[in-house]
């Protein structure tokens, strides 16, 4: 069977790398991929990226099953348009990719479902939201409505960021001002204390199959210092998800979200990604939910799977996951991302890369912003490779990651050596 990977960063190489291993699976396209799917000659890059094109493509080649990677072509409605012309896809629909696309669909869901989260308020109107910040204080989060790939989001420590973010993502709407390039809405949150971790299930629309859990490391620099990023490195399985926090995610926000969405009109077909706020009492409040596999999350779960990924997509789309379970590998696997030199304001392209380390069962490197021309690999977008391990301990999966990133050559690399830092006892 022909498979179709939408995508080309480091979570559509490890898709594509675990579904090229399946037994049915004769050839893997990914489009457009990257350096690392160009390289491997298990894999196929194609180079589109139109929607409309992608489906001729797969009607063409008699594509069996398509796999979407990113949230924005979800956004676009590429799963509606497969499935109207009667292609196999596995991923959410436009109107349940809303979830993700859209904070203030996804907080109005949450409050009519009873799913917990941060309270909030949605404004349109800047001086509104300028009261709102000054009546309830600071910290308190901002965020611009729509895709925003994380940087739509201010954890604003003081009154006057929080002031700036309104001006920023809003505009400034004074007499003889011109309102900014920004978003035309922002959701006000309360800020939520507690250890973040991603939690991510299978969905056929009706059932649920959870994946591993795992952990993100947003800041750029050791230490949680510095501005947001995509993700700087991930591992799986994350310990502050207890078998109970586990329980009460299940049942008070995974099992009602699946139940809503379908209630609403919106079955959620799809990877399910809460994103998970956990307090010091272990209960599970939702940050945010995306509508696909995170990205280094994505690399570490699909490093511990052991079972088929094909027919388990194969499933999700029958609708007959109940039938299905998944086998996982019990070390951890921990990944850590190397990014581009400017990562992530202005990341440099062109950086040529050399010294990659072979890959071992234990030691995959997955490539996200990578090129490969005439037998050159050069970076070309912020994050570079996800060099990911498998260890007995959190600790030596580290240290196999760090070995192996410290042996790669590019100019400006930049990466986190405390990746997993809150699962290490010191
Ligand atoms: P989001 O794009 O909604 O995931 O937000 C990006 C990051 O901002 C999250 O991973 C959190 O670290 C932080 N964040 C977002 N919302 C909140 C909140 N209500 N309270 C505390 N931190 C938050
Ligand atoms: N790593 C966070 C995300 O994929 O959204």
């Amino acid at each position: 069977m022909k498979v179709l990977v939408i995508g080309g960063g480091g979570r559509e190489h490890a898709l594509a790398w675990k579904l090229a291993q399946c037994e049915r699976v004769q050839t893997v396209f990914v489009a457009p991929g990257n350096g690392g799917t160009a390289a491997d000659p298990a894999l196929h890059n194609v180079p589109i990226t139109d929607v409309v094109e992608l489906a001729d493509f797969a009607i063409a080649e008699k594509v069996a099953l398509t796999v979407v990677g990113p949230e924005a072509p979800l956004a676009a409605g590429v799963v509606d348009l497969f499935r109207a012309r009667g292609l196999r896809i596995f991923g959410p629909t436009q109107a349940a990719a809303q979830l993700e696309s859209s904070k203030a669909y996804a907080k109005d869901f949450m409050q009519r479902h009873g799913i917990p989260t941060a309270l909030y308020a949605t404004f349109t109107d800047a001086q509104a939201a300028h009261a709102h910040v000054d009546e309830h204080g600071a910290p308190i989060v901002i965020k611009a409505d729509g895709l925003a790939a994380g940087k739509g989001v201010v954890v604003a420590e003081t009154l006057a960021q929080a002031h700036q973010a309104i001006d920023d993502m809003l505009g400034i709407h004074g007499p003889g001002t011109q309102p900014s390039r920004g978003a035309a809405r922002v959701v006000i949150e309360e800020f939520m204390t507690g250890e973040e971790a991603s939690f991510i299930v299978v969905c056929d629309g009706r059932n649920v199959l959870t994946l591993a859990t795992s952990q993100d490391h947003k800041r750029i620099f050791d230490g949680d210092l510095g501005p947001n990023t995509g993700g700087m490195g991930a591992y799986s399985p994350a310990p502050v998800v207890t078998p109970n926090v586990h329980a009460r995610v299940m049942q008070e926000i995974i099992h009602p979200t699946i139940a809503g969405m379908a209630k609403d009109g919106a079955p959620f077909t799809g990877f399910l990604y809460a994103g998970l706020m956990i307090d010091e009492q272990g209960r599970p409040r939702t940050v945010e939910f995306n509508c696909r596999l995170g990205d280094p999350e994505a690399e570490v779960i699909l490093m511990r799977l052991k079972s088929d990924l094909f027919e388990l997509l194969m499933r999700a789309t029958d609708g007959t996951l109940d039938q299905a379970e998944l086998q996982w590998d019990r070390r951890i696997a921990l990944g850590v991302v190397m990014a581009a030199h400017g990562y992530p304001a202005t990341p440099r392209k062109g950086d040529v890369i050399s010294a990659l380390p072979r890959s071992t069962p234990e030691l995959q490197v997955f490539h996200a912003g990578t090129t490969l021309a005439d037998g050159v690999l050069a970076t070309s977008g912020g994050r570079v490779l996800c060099v990911t391990a498998l260890g007995d301990s959190v600790r030596q999966a580290q240290q196999l990651a760090l070995d192996a990133v410290r042996q790669v050559r590019f100019d400006g690399a930049q990466w986190r050596n405390d990746i997993g830092h809150r699962a290490i006892k010191h």
